[in-house]
């Protein structure tokens, strides 16, 4: 390749791949890397009233909610706005079949009435702080291992020296594989109750049908609130908690959104792989998304039909059913959107382009081939990983089940004292379990998982007695289910009354154990070494890589998601999914009667939606046209963990909840697109309607900082007429 075609691809990647609006970057660094774009987009705020240590800013609004998802205070009362989707299992836990929360919402009148929710938290980010000198220093000449430990040794300390006398907490994570570590300062507190939320035909409208999906009518949100002791630190709950007076909160636009706003969104995306090579996109699109969708697929169907069957069995499986359906159809949409954008060919490309520039350099030689080495290594066991989990740990209940009793069992096989903590935690697991367990469905998955299985690995990684011809299989399984106690609540209650040596032997000769057990040794003994030792290497390689393209392939770079504080920024953009398709970037209520389906459980509406939706009942918060907007799309840069992150425009003002992805965009984890890639929020004004029009929860609105354009025109009025 001759230098004026290498620079002209660096040029086509940098345009079409790396604008500014791929990214999701440190808070800390907007200043140096991000500020100058940010403005040129739109930005009316300095990257210090986004993030600084000195003075309030956007950050200390924002929290992670329960450690999986994001939520924004937005009140100076700590009232903390999130999903539907993030808070569930709260709402779920105050739910009976008398007082059904997810059917029919909630709404606190007073404080007193407020839910608690033991074990829910909120932490603030206090501060961050790039530690990597620190950590890195004087490790030339040291052996992996060795290196491996002192650092672990210096996180530790770090850790200690910042926490030691305050009431806050700490963690430092590596960044580019290792490269970085920034440290991060929290503040946690534990008192968090439900204060509202809508009914799940508004919060979870569309269900699993449109889950991934633009265009989108989904209300998914609700509201918590933070409570603090009198001195306004976090405390476990108490009766004489007060809610918590926050250093910032989010005022709140009720302008609507316009094509070509700016827009970001603050929050903690989980996990991305930016950086992964040809060789690791290959291997997810060819080999490991197959074969997880495949099994996923067969279990879903096998679900629903039982689903179908019975009314109590729809109940106990939903959950179960809307977590897999989740990521098999994120699957299917990451393979899908891979294959247009051609991205395994793009990413070649990308490497050439790498070669090209570091040739010559000793460190880089070689870096490709070995990266096809190594990933060639690891396939077998990362196959034999993916069907495992997807399998035998996750899929064949009975197995799960028995696994829960494995320290138990092999505690009193070595002759050891039964933890009696552990042996009251697995008999209440026994209670849930089976709450949620039908026998029927079980064996049903069971038999066409266990083939698949078969099918899919060499014998090396499958137990001996699945070794068998179908029939065989049926068989062995059928026994299972005839003998175990691990598919008999009953009896393995009434075993685990009076847990003894004999009980724990019974239970380890016990059919289901020990398949059980022979699924783990596989995977304990022949897959996870390996594998853990081939993607340390990667991981390794990884690190030279993302160096290299820092040094010598001049773009802008941003870290990998590692559910750390992140803000994305881009704008209100439609897109273009397919040929002779445009999709808008805003939904309206009038959508949300299109899809209305009394037969399907997805599209429900309650009746007092339908009448404000007919009546035209918005309030303030509909469009200048009368109509009222339900969901927008923007191109900031997110993934799991950003559920419930503020999307914010370019005055600092929440104008949206952020919720989900696009199907075609959701390879954005591994492949970023402009073109294809976008989150999905739900309009602020549409949950503010909610809150105030449908469920006649003003005293909330009362709470919160409206910002009106009408309010704005006449204060800078005003101030010209003063001048
Ligand atoms: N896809 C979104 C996320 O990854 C929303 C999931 C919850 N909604 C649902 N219909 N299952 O978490
Ligand atoms: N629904 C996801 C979550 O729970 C956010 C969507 C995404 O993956 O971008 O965090």
């Amino acid at each position: 390749m001759n230098k004026i075609l290498t620079l002209g691809l660096i040029m086509a990647i940098s345009i079409s791949k790396y604008t500014a609006k791929e990214g999701m970057w440190l808070p800390l660094l907007l200043k140096s890397l991000n500020e100058s774009d940010m403005h040129s987009m739109g930005l009316k705020l300095s990257a210090d009233d986004i993030y600084s240590i000195n003075k309030s800013s956007l950050k200390d609004a924002i929290v992670s909610f329960g450690g999986f998802c994001t939520g924004e205070v937005i009140s100076d009362k700590g009232l903390l706005l999130t999903n539907h989707h993030c808070g569930y299992r709260q709402i779920q836990s105050h739910s009976s079949v008398e007082n059904d929360l997810l059917t029919d919402g909630f709404w606190a009148k007073n404080h007193s009435e407020e839910l608690t929710n033991p074990g829910l938290t909120a932490t603030f980010i206090v501060r961050m702080e790039d530690v990597s000198e620190g950590v890195l220093e004087n490790l030339d000449g040291k052996s992996e291992a060795k290196k491996k430990k002192i650092i672990a040794s210096r996180i530790d300390s770090l850790v200690k020296l910042n926490t030691k006398d305050n009431e806050y907490g700490a963690y430092i994570r590596p960044f580019y594989y290792g490269l970085e570590y920034y440290m991060f300062i929290t503040e946690t507190f534990e008192d968090v109750r439900l204060v509202g939320a809508p009914p799940s035909s508004i919060g979870k409208f569309g269900g699993d049908t449109d889950n991934w999906m633009w265009p989108r009518h989904t209300g998914d949100f609700s509201i918590f609130r933070i409570y603090a002791d009198k001195d306004n630190k976090p405390a476990a709950f108490s009766e004489d908690n007060v809610p918590y007076s926050p250093k910032k909160h989010l005022p709140i636009s009720i302008e609507g959104v316009e094509e070509g706003d700016f827009t970001m969104v603050f929050g903690f995306p989980g996990r991305t792989q930016e950086y992964l090579t040809s060789y690791a996109i290959t291997q997810i699109k060819e080999v490991l998304n197959p074969a997880m969708i495949n099994i996923r697929d067969k279990s879903l169907k096998i679900m629903d039909r039982h689903m179908q069957a019975s009314d109590k069995v729809r109940i106990q499986y939903a959950s179960k059913y809307a977590s897999i359906s989740n990521y098999w159809k994120k699957w299917i949409g990451e393979n899908r959107g891979l294959q247009k954008a051609n991205a395994i060919e793009m990413k070649r490309q990308k490497e050439e382009v790498f070669v090209q520039q570091t040739q010559g350099m000793a460190e880089y030689d070689g870096l490709m081939e070995a990266f096809e080495k190594k990933y060639k290594a690891i396939e077998p066991f990362a196959l034999a990983r993916s069907y495992w989990i997807e399998v035998p740990y996750r899929k064949l209940e009975f197995v799960t089940l028995a696994s829960k009793f494995r320290g138990l069992v092999d505690a009193v096989l070595e002759g050891k004292e039964t933890d009696t903590a552990r042996l009251e935690q697995v008999k209440k697991q026994i209670m849930e379990h089976f709450k949620d367990y039908d026998l029927a469905t079980d064996i049903e998955i069971s038999l066409a998982l266990s083939k698949m299985y078969r099918d899919g690995l060499s014998d090396e990684f499958v137990p001996t007695s699945m070794q068998q011809a179908d029939a065989g299989i049926d068989a062995t399984i059928k026994r299972i289910f005839e003998k175990s106690v691990f598919v008999q609540q009953e009896k393995l209650k009434s075993m685990m009354e009076n847990f003894s040596n004999k009980t724990a032997k019974k239970l380890a000769s016990d059919p289901a154990y020990q398949l059980m057990d022979a699924y783990f040794d596989i995977y304990f003994q022949r897959v996870r070494p390996s594998y853990s030792m081939l993607s340390a290497e990667i991981d390794s390689l990884s690190k030279i890589y993302v160096n290299g393209l820092r040094k010598h392939v001049p773009l802008p770079y941003y870290p990998d998601a590692n559910s750390t504080l992140r803000l994305a920024y881009g704008k209100v953009e439609p897109f273009k999914p397919a040929d002779a398709v445009d999709y808008d970037f805003t939904t309206n209520t009038h959508g949300i009667l299109e899809k209305y389906n009394p037969e399907h459980k997805d599209f429900v509406l309650p009746s007092r939606l339908i009448e404000l939706i007919e009546a035209g009942d918005y309030g303030q918060y509909k469009n200048k046209d009368g109509s009222m907007t339900v969901c927008f799309i923007a191109s900031n840069h997110t993934t799991g963990g950003n559920s419930g992150s503020p999307v914010i425009n370019a005055n600092g003002e929440l104008i949206g909840l952020n919720f989900d992805r696009n199907w075609e965009g959701t390879m954005s984890d591994i492949n970023y697109d402009i073109d294809q890639c976008r989150n999905i929020a739900v309009d602020i004004r549409y949950v503010l309607f909610v809150v105030d029009k449908f469920a006649g929860a003003t005293h909330l609105i009362d709470e919160l900082t409206l910002v009106k354009k009408e309010k704005k025109e006449t204060e800078e009025k005003a101030l010209l007429d003063e001048n």
